[in-house]
C-alpha cells in the first residue's frame, strides 16, 4: 500500500472511532434523547465494526511492512507498534464485554474512550509525520556543487541498507541507466518508501550507480549506450509482444523511428517514450548485428 492510501486510512481511522466516541458521549450526556436512541446504538455498533475491519487490515499491512525492515526500528516505528498492538486487546475485551457481559456495560464508555485515545496517538505520529514530511519530497540530482562531497563507499553501503528492502540488489545492478534514468529511479523509489530514503541517501546513492556503472562496463561509452538501449526495450517493449517479434524486423534508423513512433500511438500514453529514450532505442536496434 502506498504511504499516501496509508496516510488516509489512518485518517479515517481515527474519525470513524471519533464518530464512535461522540455517539456515545451523546447518549450518555442526554439519556433523554430517546426518540433517537436505538437508532445512534446502531450507529455505533456498525462504525465500531468498520473500525476493527480497518484495525485488522492496518495491522496486517503493518507487519508485512516491518518485516521488510533490516535496521532497528526507529523510537517512532516503536511507539507506532506498540500503540498498534494494544489495541487489539483492547479492542477485544470491549467487544467480548458488549456482547456477553451486560453487567460490566457501564465501563465501556471508558474503555471506548481508551481506544479512540490509542488511534487518535497512533494516527499523530504517524499519519501526522507523513504530511509533514511529505512537503519535502521533491527531484533529487546530484548537482555539479554536490559531487565533491560524494563517496562511492557511502553509497554502496546506503544501497545495501535501503534499496534491498522490496526487490534483490540484482534488479538494481542488472539496470543499465544514465544519470538521468537512475536520478528517476531512485526518486521515484525514495517516494515509493517515504520516509526512509533522505535526500542525501538518494544523492549519495545516485552517483554510486552511475560510478559503478562507468567501472564496470569501462570507459566503452559505446557499451553503455548499447546496454541502455537494451534495458529500455526489453522493459517497454514487451507489454504487448515479444522480443522476437522485434529481433526479426529488420529496418533503417528512419523506418525504426517510424516503428517506435507506431508503437508509441499504440500504447495511447504521450508519456511512454521521451526523444531520449526513443533514440536509445532506435540507436540500439539499428546497431545490432543482424538489422
Ligand atoms: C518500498 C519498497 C522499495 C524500495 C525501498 C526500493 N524499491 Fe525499487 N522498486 C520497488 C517497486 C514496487 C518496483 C516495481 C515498480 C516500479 O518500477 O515502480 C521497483 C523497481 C525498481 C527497479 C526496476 C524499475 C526501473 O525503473 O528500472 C529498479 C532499478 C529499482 N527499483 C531500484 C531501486 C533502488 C536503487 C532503490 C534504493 C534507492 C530501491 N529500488 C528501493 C520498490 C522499492
Ligand atoms: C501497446 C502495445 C505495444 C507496445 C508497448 C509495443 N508494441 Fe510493437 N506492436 C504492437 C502491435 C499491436 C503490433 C502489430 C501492428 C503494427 O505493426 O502496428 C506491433 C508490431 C510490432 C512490430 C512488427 C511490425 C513491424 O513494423 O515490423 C515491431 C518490429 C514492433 N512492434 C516493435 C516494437 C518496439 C520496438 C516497441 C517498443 C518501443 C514496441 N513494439 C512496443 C503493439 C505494441
Amino acid at each position: 500500500m502506498s504511504p499516501l492510501i496509508n496516510a488516509l486510512l489512518g485518517v479515517l481511522f481515527t474519525l470513524i472511532g471519533a464518530g464512535a466516541a461522540f455517539i456515545m458521549i451523546h447518549l450518555k450526556g442526554r439519556s433523554k434523547d430517546r426518540a433517537h436512541g436505538k437508532t445512534l446504538v446502531q450507529a455505533h455498533r456498525v462504525l465500531g465494526y468498520l473500525f476493527i475491519v480497518l484495525y485488522v487490515l492496518m495491522v496486517v499491512t503493518m507487519i508485512i511492512r516491518i518485516s521488510y525492515y533490516q535496521d532497528e526500528l526507529s523510537p517512532r516505528a516503536i511507539f507506532h507498534v506498540v500503540l498498534a498492538l494494544s489495541l487489539l486487546p483492547l479492542l477485544t475485551v470491549k467487544w467480548i464485554v458488549a456482547r456477553k457481559y451486560k453487567l460490566l456495560t457501564p465501563r465501556l464508555f471508558f474503555l471506548g474512550t481508551t481506544i479512540f485515545l490509542f488511534a487518535f496517538l497512533l494516527n499523530a505520529i504517524s499519519a501526522g509525520h507523513y504530511y509533514l514530511y511529505k512537503g519535502e519530497v521533491r527531484e533529487v540530482t546530484i548537482s555539479s556543487i554536490d559531487r565533491e562531497t560524494m563517496n562511492q563507499d557511502i553509497g554502496r553501503q546506503l544501497i545495501v541498507k535501503k534499496c534491498a528492502k522490496c526487490h534483490t540488489l540484482e534488479r538494481v545492478f542488472r539496470s543499465i541507466k544514465g544519470e538521468e534514468g537512475w536520478t528517476q529511479t531512485v526518486n521515484r523509489m525514495a517516494l515509493i518508501d517515504t520516509p526512509n530514503i533522505r535526500d542525501y541517501d538518494a544523492k549519495q546513492i545516485i552517483f554510486f550507480l552511475i560510478k559503478q556503472q562507468e567501472n564496470r562496463i569501462g570507459a566503452q561509452k559505446d557499451v553503455v549506450e548499447e546496454e541502455i538501449g537494451k534495458t529500455l526495450l526489453e522493459k517497454k517493449c514487451t507489454m504487448c509482444h515479444d522480443l522476437d517479434r522485434i529481433y526479426q524486423a529488420q529496418k533503417n534508423d528512419e523506418e525504426w523511428y517510424a516503428t517506435v513512433e507506431r508503437m508509441q500511438q499504440h500504447v495511447r500514453d504521450p508519456d511512454f517514450l521521451n526523444e531520449k529514450e526513443t533514440k536509445s532505442i532506435v540507436d540500439f536496434l539499428g546497431k545490432r548485428p543482424g538489422n
